[in-house]
């Protein structure tokens, strides 16, 4: 095989999305876009969590994700798909991964889907709240226009904390134990970025 031909093909690591963020409660996290190499720290961090986050989480019981799943959690374009992790070190530099945000882009429409999940131990002071935030401005910059989540009508927590941020509620009418939360992003629809005559105008 020609060298030439071995391509690391890995999107662009988003290394913007790195911080590091104070808690209320004084503690602190980093937050970073996911890697492949973190999937045994995702497997731990779910595993970790309680059955009822977990129920909460995904809507039904998960004692453990699927070797299928855990890779399209860490394998992601960064794009279409963007999920960023919270974690702490311990005293022998051990990580631990204390939440997960995600969002996926439909296939048709600039439009994605949402999820989050905190550790039970750092639920209550501003985590979720953070990544929430740090989702729709990821959202908006990749021109996604809308973010929608499912959200199980006993979750008052998540609720609460949608209806904190500006996320529109309606119980599904399908399904009553189900409420579709939505934002818009503030970016602009695809149609109004810019033409072909635009892009000539810019120089494109
Ligand atoms: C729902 C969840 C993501 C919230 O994350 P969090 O880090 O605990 O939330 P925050 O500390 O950012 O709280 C933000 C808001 O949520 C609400 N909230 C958080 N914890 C709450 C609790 N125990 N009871 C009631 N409301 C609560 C409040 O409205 C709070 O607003 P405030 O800023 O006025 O205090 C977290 O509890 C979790 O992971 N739960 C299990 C999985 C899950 O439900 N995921 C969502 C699936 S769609």
């Amino acid at each position: 095989m020609n060298p030439a031909d071995l391509r690391w093909s890995i999107a662009r690591y988003p290394a913007a999305l790195i911080d590091r963020v104070a808690l209320a409660d004084g503690r602190a996290v980093t937050l970073r876009p996911v890697l492949p190499q973190d999937a045994g720290l995702t497997q731990a961090f779910y595993r970790s969590l309680s059955p009822s986050s977990r129920y909460l989480r995904f809507h039904m019981g998960v004692a453990s994700l699927s070797s299928a799943v855990l890779r399209a959690f860490t394998e992601i374009d960064y794009d279409g798909h963007l999920a960023l992790l919270a974690e702490v070190f311990d005293d022998d530099d051990e990580e631990r991964q204390v939440a997960d945000a995600r969002f996926v882009r439909r296939a048709d429409a600039p439009i994605a889907d949402f999820a989050v999940a905190v550790a039970d131990d750092w639920q209550g002071v501003g985590l979720g709240s953070t990544l929430i935030d740090r989702m729709l401005a990821a959202a908006r910059r990749r021109g996604i226009v809308r973010l929608d989540g499912e959200v199980l009508a006993v979750n008052r927590p998540m609720l609460g904390l949608l209806r904190g941020r500006g996320f529109a509620l309606r119980t599904d009418p399908q399904d009553a134990r189900l409420v579709r939360a939505s934002i818009s992003t503030g970016a602009a629809p695809p149609d109004a970025i810019g033409t072909p005559a635009d892009v000539a105008f810019a120089g494109g």
